[in-house]
């Protein structure tokens, strides 16, 4: 144990070395060294120092699986004020680096035209002279656009011309913001080929309590003083009235958490209807017209009447001063970027990432496979092993509560889902970004036009049948399942290999790592809210109330066993929703039974499947690197509003109820019938 702490040190060094993307160390001499025998067992060794800095072997797996999994990861990597901490975020930072990179490389006349243009754009970002000069009277020129701000006018703006509906309908139509009001143009969900007008709740409101609050009011007031030159006590008070509502539209948001159905939530109807119910306060038709800039007779969908109704009773009751304040807040966050000379590349290139997150992953796409040119390849592969297991699970006469049709429904979804890697393929950049002009010295105006641009597509997009397939809605961080196109997704940046997985380790780990996760995806395919979608990701709800039946006690069994669950002291909710539940409890399965038959099929490799100075069978490597995939640290005070706000459980909890729910897993550690993970009921889906 002590050679291994001692050796830590330095074997940590060599990870982060090796996980450097710049081009001289992955071009250079350690790389090329990296790929003898010699320099594989320095990788093995690395990885396993890595594995064993995170564990707690004095944890016992039986009971607390990831307590001995992940124990030490907050000592070397604990969350601070800025930001919690995961393997994730860590991915998150190398894909960073790699960004910065690319976009520090000169242009050249070899790149390709959506490569120019974001070259140009992260040039204007790297002008901080340019950009301390010009940041507030171009925040000022965009809100007088719109009258102006009031907390910046003062007693110049008197709101005679104010017209709340009219100013909602224009922020929308000139830069895409969306303010009071949910705006969404998004597949049908009864036919996933066309596009429909979504209009009434935002989706990103959650419930706020006192402390958010105040966190909020904080954040906003910084912005109107530093960004707008505010005196404290106005933009205090500003501040308050802005999160006051924004507080006062969510009492009557539904939970998304709660209720995905959409068939709850929605109801096709055409917009004169819905301003004869909301009458002219709330008049549709002209809030749409205003917007589009031409009359819109096709059906729409009316999502959240309560949330309507709500927002109907807040336009006619409160003062329109606090409506414009709050409605054109929207508009100042996007020039808001810090200006640190030291610090500027790194600032840029994550700024340019949220700004074109599908240009600049198709960058990184093309960078790392222009490096490893086998990892597409070897993660096509393994999704093709996981949908084979899968199917034999969906074959297997086990599941004899699944009757004919509706097996043979999932099969065939299962058969059409598709995989991709965000940036794998060139999305029609030509189309979306045609019109853009970016000038290398004005990253005020780049913004401005691109914000301008993007609020153009979303009209256009109104017009045209749906392309589910342009699933980019900001940075991917983490993989999802796209319901309307049934396809999974995987960032970007799990390309990068050595984080996770690599040749040289044991297939435990990529089994383990990319295997759970990309299994967790395909599993959502079938969870509780998906299953009611076909293969074409339209709304099909054909399951016998038999089937459902035996569907919910399962899922209730999974439901109950995490609400008995405690996080820092917090009660877990209880969830009628249980998607992320039941993907974790299909997918370790997929991933798990999918590592046994690799297993089998190469059994002459097994002494490849360790690790120097650890004794860990394969079996229990495979686990080890599931858990070891979630070690996270969230701060202590923001732990409550994770357990109230999130869909996923904490990680804790995640690896607790996977591995009480496995009966390989207590195979494995040889686990007592008097542990906790060996217990004498399992919950299984499927
Ligand atoms: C509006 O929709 C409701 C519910 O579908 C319906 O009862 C009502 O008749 C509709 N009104 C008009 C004017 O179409
Ligand atoms: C709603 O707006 C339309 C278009 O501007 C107008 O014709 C109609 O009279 C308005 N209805 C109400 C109830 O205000
Ligand atoms: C839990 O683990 C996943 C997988 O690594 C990670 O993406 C996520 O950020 C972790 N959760 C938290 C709250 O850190
Ligand atoms: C486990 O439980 C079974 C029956 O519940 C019992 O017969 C057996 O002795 C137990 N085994 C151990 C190792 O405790
Ligand atoms: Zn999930």
């Amino acid at each position: 144990m002590d050679y291994v702490r001692a050796s830590t040190c330095c074997l940590l060094i060599l990870i982060a070395l090796i996980q450097q993307p710049s081009g001289a160390a992955v071009h250079g001499s350690v790389f090329k060294d990296l790929t003898t025998h010699q320099g594989q067992q320095i990788m093995r060794s690395a990885k396993s120092a890595q594995m064993l800095s995170f564990m707690d072997t004095d944890a016992n797996p039986c009971d607390d699986f990831y307590g001995y999994a992940c124990g030490n990861f907050a000592r070397f990597n604990g969350a601070t004020a800025e930001k919690d901490t995961s393997i994730s975020q860590d991915m998150f930072a190398g894909y960073l680096r790699r960004v910065r990179q690319l976009l520090n490389q000169p242009r050249m006349s070899t790149d390709w035209p959506m490569e120019t243009l974001v070259k140009y754009f992260y040039e204007s970002c790297l002008d901080t002279t340019s950009l301390r000069i010009h940041q507030r009277s171009r925040i000022i020129s965009v809100l007088r656009e719109f009258g102006g701000m009031p907390a910046v006018e003062g007693d110049s703006w008197t709101g005679i011309d104010f017209d709340p509906l009219e100013t909602m309908a224009q922020l929308l139509s000139r830069y895409g913001k969306l303010t009071l009001l949910g705006v969404y143009v998004s597949p049908d969900y009864k036919n996933s080929q066309i596009n429909r007008l979504y209009l009434g709740q935002r989706n990103d409101l959650v419930p706020i309590d006192e402390s958010a609050k105040l966190a909020k009011k904080l954040e906003i007031q910084m912005r109107l003083q530093n960004l707008l030159g505010l005196q404290e006590g106005r933009a205090r008070k500003t501040a308050e009235e802005i999160v006051e509502l924004e507080a006062e539209l969510s009492r009557n948001a539904q939970d998304w958490n709660q209720d995905r159905d959409p068939r709850l939530r929605n109801r096709l109807t055409l917009l004169s209807n819905m301003t004869e119910t909301y009458g002219r306060v709330l008049n549709m038709t002209r809030f749409v017209k205003t917007w589009l800039g031409h009359e819109y007779n096709l059906p729409v969908y009316e999502s959240v009447r309560s949330y309507l109704s709500q927002l109907k009773k807040i336009l006619a009751s409160t003062p329109k001063r606090i409506l414009a304040n709050y409605m054109l807040s929207s508009l100042l966050r996007d020039y808001e970027i810090q200006v640190d000379e030291s610090h500027q590349e790194a600032i840029c290139a994550e700024r340019l990432t949220v700004l074109m997150p599908d240009v600049v992953d198709h960058l990184v796409y093309n960078s790392l496979e222009q490096q490893s040119p086998h990892i597409a390849n070897d993660l096509n592969n393994l999704w093709r092993e996981l949908k084979a297991t899968f199917q034999e699970i969906l074959s297997s006469d086990d599941l004899k509560w699944l009757k004919q049709q509706p097996r043979d429904d999932l099969l065939e979804k299962l058969k059409d889902m598709s995989f991709e890697i965000a940036g794998g393929k060139p999305m029609d950049f030509e189309e979306q970004y045609g019109a853009l002009v970016i000038s290398s010295a004005d990253f005020y105006g780049n913004v401005q036009r691109l914000l301008a641009l993007q609020a153009a597509n979303l009209k256009a997009d109104l017009m045209r049948s749906s392309r589910s397939d342009n699933y980019y809605d900001g940075v991917i961080e983490s993989p999802f399942y796209v319901t309307e196109a049934n396809m999974v997704v995987l960032p970007a940046m799990y390309m990068q290999h050595r984080y996770l997985w690599d040749d040289v380790y044991p297939a435990a780990l990529k089994y383990g790592t990319l295997g759970y996760i990309l299994g967790h995806e395909l599993a959502h395919g079938f969870d509780d809210l998906n299953r009611l979608y076909d293969s074409h990701g339209n709304l099909h709800d054909s399951w016998s109330p038999d089937t459902k039946l035996i569907y919910d006690h399962d899922k209730n069994c999974l439901a109950d066993q995490l609400a008995d669950m405690r996080y820092s002291g917090l009660k877990l909710p209880k969830m009628e929703a249980q998607g992320e539940n039941i993907a974790d409890n299909v997918g370790i399965r997929i991933a798990h039974a999918t590592y046994a038959k690799w297993l089998e099929q190469h059994s002459k490799l097994k002494d490849t499947e360790t690790l120097p100075n650890m004794p860990q069978t394969p079996q229990q490597l495979f686990y080890l690197s599931v858990a070891q995939s979630m070690c996270s640290d969230i701060l202590e005070e923001r732990r409550p509003v994770f357990v109230r706000n999130s869909v996923h459980p904490p990680n804790e909890s995640r690896v607790f109820v996977m591995m009480a729910n496995s009966k390989s897993f207590a195979e494995a550690f040889q686990c007592g019938n008097e542990t906790k993970l060996n217990p004498p009921r399992r919950c299984a889906m499927y």
